[in-house]
């Protein structure tokens, strides 16, 4: 198939298209996209295995993400690669350690409690933009710290304005046709990230000379104080960079993850009622496995991707260098051999088994996997604890929502419906 049809099927619908692919194929195939070359997309484990444990100097992750550089910038965690990325991670690493966490439970609880509270009641609802709302509301408040006020008022509507932009499936055309690079070139879109950039360096310049970033929990102060190995501070545009990365990566992914667990719930009503139940007790072992049970079957990023610096061997074919790599999150994780019956949605699955490290793969792996991990499985326990103790929701139509791509992220086609009771 010509690469431009490739190219408009995959932003199409990327897991039909590798369903299609994997059936007349087989586990391992290749698909020609624009301004991206081959990509050899993988679905058995230990061939994940070898690209996830493989020299990060040989599979690059950082140019395999360079989609998203008009919106993150050159210093993005996201996009670097070798010793420029391990340094970066190295400074963002401790505000998402597990301890951590536990302490922005609370303020995720709050946030999720007043949105919730705001819901109508006996009306069909669109659950997708509300679940956008609170995620952005949680990462705008652990990251930057900000109470309500005037600039987290400029920051979100500055942000939403701009990310409203990029996740516009029409958009998704510009990076496909012009490339990444072009496309942070052209004056119109620098004016669109200068507007959402102008509250975050105000921001970053304020906090600066605050005296009391010790007393401070969020994340923008804690790499105020965070040192590069030479013991010098991030500058303002590193600063920059990595805030709107969590903030990109961080909102829009888990909105989805919790869209489509509460889709998935409430047209499992036995599963709704033991989730309840079990929140009830105060137990987490059932919310967990929901939430890693919704992260298999609706896995929110279809794909990750390496560039080889090098020729590999993978599964006995001989892979040149300069061609990407894409371990598939989403053909892995319906493997049968793996997952029996794999379109159920079955959190029993999980109930005393552990995922395996090369079979559930909803954040990557290796030395990339995803920072955010543990920060998105907590905030959605937090907020799917909230909702069940507060409402009870039902679906507005019966049959189940189909995969619509938004940018980069899968999410349910048309806005899931619910009444809240
Ligand atoms: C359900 C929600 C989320 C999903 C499904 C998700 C998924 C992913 C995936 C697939 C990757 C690429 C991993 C790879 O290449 O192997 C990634 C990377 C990343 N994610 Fe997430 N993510 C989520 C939430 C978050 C959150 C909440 C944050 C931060 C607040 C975050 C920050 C990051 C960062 C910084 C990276 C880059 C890591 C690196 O390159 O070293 N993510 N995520």
């Amino acid at each position: 198939m010509p690469r431009a049809l490739q190219t408009a099927i995959w932003f199409g619908n990327a897991q039909w298209m590798q369903d299609q692919c994997a059936r007349r194929f087989g586990e391992t195939f290749t698909l020609q996209i624009l301004n991206e070359g081959a990509w050899i997309v993988l679905s058995h484990p230990d061939h994940l295995k070898q690209v996830f444990t493989g020299d990060p100097g040989v599979f690059h992750a950082g140019e395999g993400n360079q989609i998203l550089l008009p919106v993150l910038g050159e210093n993005s965690v996201l996009l670097l690669d070798e010793a420029a990325h391990l340094e970066q991670r190295k400074l963002l690493l401790p505000p998402f350690h597990g301890k951590r966490m536990q302490r922005y439970g609370e303020l995720m609880a709050e946030v999720a409690a007043g949105e919730i509270e705001r819901w109508p009641r006996g009306e069909p609802y669109a659950l997708r933009p509300r679940m956008q709302a609170l995620t952005l509301e949680i990462i705008l408040r652990t990251v930057f710290g900000l109470g309500e006020g005037e600039r987290l008022e400029q920051v979100r509507a500055e942000l939403r304005r701009l990310l409203d932009i990029v996740t516009n499936p029409r958009m998704m055309l510009f990076p496909a046709l012009l490339g990444p690079r072009r496309l942070a070139r052209m004056k119109i879109f620098q004016r669109d990230v200068a507007r959402a950039d102008g509250p975050i360096y105000a921001e970053i310049a304020e906090r600066r000379s605050a005296g009391d970033l010790e007393k401070r929990d969020d994340i923008l102060s804690l790499l105020l104080q965070a040192r590069h190995e030479d013991g010098s501070p991030m500058n303002d545009v590193e600063l920059r960079d990595e805030l709107m990365t969590l903030l990109v990566a961080g909102h829009e992914t888990t909105a989805n993850a919790l869209a489509w667990a509460i889709e998935r719930l409430i047209r499992h009503p036995d599963k709704l009622d033991r989730l309840t139940e079990e929140t009830r007790t105060g137990s987490t072992e059932y919310v967990d496995a929901v939430i890693t049970e919704t992260l298999r079957l609706r896995p929110v990023i279809s794909l990750v991707a390496r560039r080889l610096t090098q020729p590999v061997e993978i599964g006995g074919w001989e892979l040149p260098a300069g061609v990407t790599v894409t371990p598939s999150i989403y053909l892995v994780h319906r493997r049968p051999d793996i997952y029996p019956k794999p379109e159920r949605f079955a959190p029993e699955r999980f109930i005393d088994n552990s995922p395996g490290t090369y079979t559930w793969i909803p954040f990557g792996g290796g030395i990339r996997r995803c920072l955010g991990a543990s920060f998105a499985q907590f905030e959605m326990r937090v907020v799917l604890a909230e909702l069940v103790r507060r409402r009870r929701l039902e679906p507005a139509r019966p049959e189940a929502e189909r995969v619509k791509r938004r940018a980069i992220t899968e999410t349910p086609r048309r806005n899931p419906e619910v009444i809240v009771k």
